[in-house]
């Protein structure tokens, strides 16, 4: 299929954007691109393509901008239930860590989570999943962290592989069981960390080949927190989880800075993620590091706060930041990437260029697939949006409507 006469296509060639790098969009005015079997076999001006492929099955863009499918490289979209009533408390003045201590937060998620059927829990999920492709993103990073038990954690990860096989959205795993204390150890952290290592992962890294065979092992990521898991409890999962070799992601400074950027640098993780508190000496660190800093802007507006990701500094000091959504029933029910890039463009001083990549190839790098998507270039795979307007600005500009038209995924269309 030859998709041509796209006002602006956006390539994002070049591979992820590094500190004040970003924000090269790679754009060819009239541009076009050709895709077949799913992989992208030609990028260049709409004539010269015409040209060049003049039986080829097309499309017309019809003067609007195409670009890569947004990359969304942190969500926890499996759960079931929800927790409206807590957003009243929160609103009523009750904080996020409050209501966790007291069994709810997380932990009320995960008793929803595990008395649900398979059945209902994969219905609940597929729709979130469809309602993240419908606004261009075409692949999507999932952990686990409702069950923490071992069997209901590798029963969400055998949810999300069957998910992924029924497509069309495509899923890059993470094995959360480090989401919260399990209710059954709790006020006994150190047992739960033990569990952990000494039992989920080890039996995870047994279990995976055989559940997962075409799949690298998943990411270990661990909620970094006061009311969490301590730095120390953090090093052990992550230090266990890296000599089994797992590639690795944390959740670090969302509502306390103990330290996580660090570690995670230290650790080599792929991603280091939130990031609202960190320090500028940690900042100077991811800086140096290829460990992407991940910002969550729909975390801080879903709880009404002030302060977000310091986006700027992070590029200053050289890093690779990318955006996610975070979508999850506590802090951010949006899996919308447009509204991410709307939220990064006013609250973290981003420019709506920045934000495109930050939401597509560095995106991409966060769950280490940048060789494969997140670009628009020869050998990548046909994965892109059309979008309903004519600048890429109005990316970020406008907000509260899906400015998707159409979604390309594999080189085959879904209009939306
Ligand atoms: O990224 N921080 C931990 N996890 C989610 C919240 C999950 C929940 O509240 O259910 C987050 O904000
Ligand atoms: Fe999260």
């Amino acid at each position: 299929m030859l998709i041509h006469s796209a006002s602006q296509l956006l390539t994002l060639a070049g591979g992820p954007q590094r500190g004040d790098e970003l924000g090269r969009l790679g754009i060819i005015p009239n541009g076009a691109v050709l895709i077949r079997n799913g992989i992208i076999e030609a990028v260049g001006k709409s004539d010269e393509l015409r040209a060049a492929y003049p039986d080829e099955p097309d499309f017309d863009a019809l003067d609007r901008v195409v670009m890569p499918g947004f990359v969304d490289p942190h969500t926890h979209v499996i759960w079931a239930g929800d927790r409206a009533a807590e957003f009243e408390m929160k609103l009523e003045g009750k904080t996020y860590l409050e209501i966790l201590a007291a069994g709810g937060g997380i932990l009320s998620t995960v008793r929803a989570t595990r008395s649900a059927s398979l059945n209902s829990l994969l219905d609940q999920t597929r729709l979130r999943l469809w309602t993240m492709f419908e606004h261009g993103t075409t692949t999507a990073e999932a952990k686990t962290g409702y069950g923490l038990k071992t069997a209901v954690e590798l029963r969400l990860l055998q949810g999300l592989l069957a998910l992924d096989r029924e497509g069309p959205i495509e899923l890059a795993f993470t094995f959360l069981g480090a989401h919260a204390v399990a209710p059954e150890y709790k006020d006994r952290p150190d047992e739960y960390t033990d569990l952990i290592c000494e039992t989920m992962l080890p039996m995870l890294k047994e279990w995976w080949p055989n559940h997962a065979p075409q799949h690298p092992l998943p990411f270990v990521d661990v909620f970094c927190e006061n009311g969490a898991f301590n730095l120390e409890q953090s090093r052990r999962i992550l230090t266990t989880a890296k000599q089994l070799g797992f590639p690795l992601k944390i959740h670090a400074d969302e509502f306390g800075n103990l330290g996580g950027v660090a570690l995670a640098v230290e650790l080599g993780a792929v991603s280091a993620d939130h990031l609202v508190l960190t320090s500028d000496e940690e900042i100077q660190l991811l800086g140096q590091s290829d460990t992407v800093a991940v910002a969550l802007p729909c975390t801080p507006f879903g709880l009404g706060e002030r302060d977000y990701t310091p986006a700027k500094k992070i590029l200053k000091a050289g890093g690779i930041l990318a955006i996610a959504t975070d979508l999850n029933p506590g802090t951010a029910w949006c899996g919308n990437m447009q509204f991410a890039i709307a939220l990064a463009c006013r609250y973290m001083g981003l420019t709506p260029a920045q934000a495109i990549a930050a939401a597509t190839i560095n995106a991409a790098a966060a769950i280490q697939r940048a060789d494969r998507i997140g670009s628009i270039e020869v050998g990548k795979q046909g994965d892109l949006i059309i979008l309903d307007v004519e600048d890429y600005r109005h990316l970020g500009y406008r907000f509260g409507v899906n400015l998707v038209k159409a979604v390309v995924k594999k080189g085959r269309l879904y209009p939306v």
